[in-house]
C-alpha cells in the first residue's frame, strides 16, 4: 500500500530544498519500508542541491539515518518488521566484480527500490545515495538496513551511516593507521572528526587536526586531536612537518574535496606516506603537480568511499563501542531540528556552526 508523506526534495540545481508530498510504494520483493526516527543532514546532501553529484533532479534528500523496520518484501529473510537499523550505500551484493575479487568494500551494485517513490504528480524522485531519509518512511533495498542494538538513540545511530563512518573507516581502513602513527587531518567537519575518532580508536600517537575554524578545532581536541592548525593564521604543510619531527605525517586525510587542500595533503605526509581522500570533488576541479614529486614522494594516494567500511561488520561493532563508552558518537550531534530546517541546516553548516544537524521524527 502507497504511504502519503512529507519529504525533503532538491527541485532543481542551486533552489532552497523544499518539503514536497511523496508517495511510498509498499515493499516489493527484495525491499523493506524504514520508519526513519532520524537522519542527519551531511555535506553531501549540499552537494546534491548545488548539482555537484549529478543532474537527476528532483533528488529526495537525506541519507545518515536510522530507524524501525516497518515491512519487508515476501522474500526477505535479513531483516523483519520492529527491527532498529541504520541504512547504508553499500548493500554488499556478492554478485559483482568487486564481490567476486573477495572485496566487498568496493561493491559496485546500485539499488533501484528507490526509483518507486514519487512526487505527488507521478514524477521519480533519485533518492540520495538510493536512500532518501528526510522523509518519514522511505523504501530501501532490504540490505540496505543493516540490525543494530536498540539501544543507541536513533539520532547517534544514524550518523554511521554516512560521514562519521566514512572519517573513521579512512583512517582505520583506507588509511591503515595504527598504534604509533602520526596522522594530520584536513577539515575537522562531521567527516574529518570521524577520522580524528578513527585515529584515536587505532592508537595513532600525534594527531594533527587543521581546520579554518576554531570552533571545529576546540571539538576536535576534544575527539582526541593532539594538536590542532588554523591553516588561516598558519601554513598547514610547515606546521604539521614541524609537529612531526620534521618529517611529515604517516597518513594524511583530507576531509574537504578541493585541490589546495589536497596539495597540503600531499606535500604533508612524511616519504613513503598515504594521503586518502574522502572529501569530494567537484567536475570542474583540477590539480597540477609536478610529476616527480608523485615519483619522488612514493607511498600511497588513496580515495575513500565509505570508509571502505562494510555495514555488516562495522556498523554493529561501532554501536557497541559506543554503548561501552568508547566511542563518543554523540558529539557529533551539535543539535536536532524538524524536517523543515534542513535548508537552515545548511547555513548553519556553511557557517562552520554545527558539526551535525540532525532531523528527528
Ligand atoms: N568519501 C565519502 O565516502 C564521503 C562520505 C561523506 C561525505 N563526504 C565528503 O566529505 C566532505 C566533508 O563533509 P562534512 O560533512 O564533514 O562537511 P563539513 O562542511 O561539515 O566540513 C568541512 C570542514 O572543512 C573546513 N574547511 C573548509 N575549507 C577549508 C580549508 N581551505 N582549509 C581547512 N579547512 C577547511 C570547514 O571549516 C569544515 O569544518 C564533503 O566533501 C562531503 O561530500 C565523503
Ligand atoms: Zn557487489
Ligand atoms: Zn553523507
Amino acid at each position: 500500500m502507497t504511504v502519503k508523506v512529507q519529504g525533503v526534495v532538491a527541485t532543481r540545481k542551486g533552489a532552497p530544498v523544499e518539503l514536497a508530498t511523496v508517495l511510498v510504494p509498499g515493499p516489493g520483493p527484495g525491499e523493506a519500508l524504514v520508519r526513519v526516527q532520524a537522519c542527519g543532514v551531511c555535506h553531501t546532501d549540499l552537494h546534491y542541491r548545488e548539482g555537484g553529484i549529478g543532474a537527476d533532479f528532483p533528488y529526495l534528500l537525506g541519507h545518515e539515518a536510522a530507524g524501525v523496520v516497518e515491512a519487508v518484501g515476501d522474500d526477505v529473510t535479513e531483516v523483519a518488521p520492529g527491527d532498529f537499523v541504520i541504512l547504508n550505500w553499500r548493500a554488499v551484493c556478492g554478485q559483482c566484480r568487486a564481490c567476486a575479487k573477495g572485496r566487498p568494500w568496493y561493491c559496485f551494485a546500485t539499488h533501484n527500490a528507490r526509483q518507486k517513490m514519487t512526487l505527488e504528480d507521478g514524477t521519480p524522485l533519485s533518492a540520495a545515495l538510493g536512500i532518501g531519509a528526510f522523509v518519514e518512511k522511505t523504501l530501501v533495498a532490504a540490505g540496505q538496513c543493516t540490525k543494530v542494538n536498540p539501544a543507541v538513540k536513533p539520532e547517534v545511530a544514524g550518523l554511521l551511516g554516512c560521514g562519521v563512518m566514512a572519517g573513521l573507516g579512512a583512517a582505520i581502513n583506507t588509511g591503515g593507521v595504527t598504534r604509533g602513527d602520526s596522522v594530520a587531518v584536513i577539515g575537522c567537519g562531521g567527516v574529518g572528526s570521524g577520522a580524528v575518532l578513527g585515529a584515536v580508536l587505532a592508537g595513532a600517537r600525534t594527531i594533527i587536526a587543521v581546520d579554518v575554524d576554531d570552533r571545529k578545532l576546540e571539538w576536535a581536541k576534544g575527539f582526541g586531536a593532539t594538536d590542532v592548525v588554523n591553516s588561516r593564521n598558519a601554513d598547514a604543510v610547515d606546521r604539521i612537518r614541524e609537529l612531526t619531527g620534521g618529517f611529515g605525517a604517516d597518513v594524511v586525510i583530507e576531509a574537504i574535496g578541493r585541490p589546495e587542500t589536497y596539495e597540503q595533503a600531499f606535500y604533508a605526509r612524511d616519504l613513503a606516506g598515504t594521503v586518502v581522500l574522502v572529501g569530494v570533488p567537484t567536475p570542474e576541479m583540477r590539480l597540477d603537480l609536478p610529476l616527480l614529486d608523485f615519483f619522488g614522494r612514493g607511498g600511497a594516494l588513496k580515495s575513500s568511499w565509505y570508509g571502505d567500511c562494510l555495514p555488516s561488520r562495522d556498523f554493529p561493532m561501532l554501536v557497541d563501542l559506543h554503548l561501552q563508552g568508547r566511542l563518543p558518537l554523540e558529539k557529533f550531534v551539535t543539535e536536532t531540528i524538524t524536517v523543515d530546517g534542513v535548508e537552515e541546516a545548511f547555513a548553519k553548516m556553511g557557517r562552520g556552526e554545527v558539526l551535525r544537524s540532525v532531523v528527528t521524527f
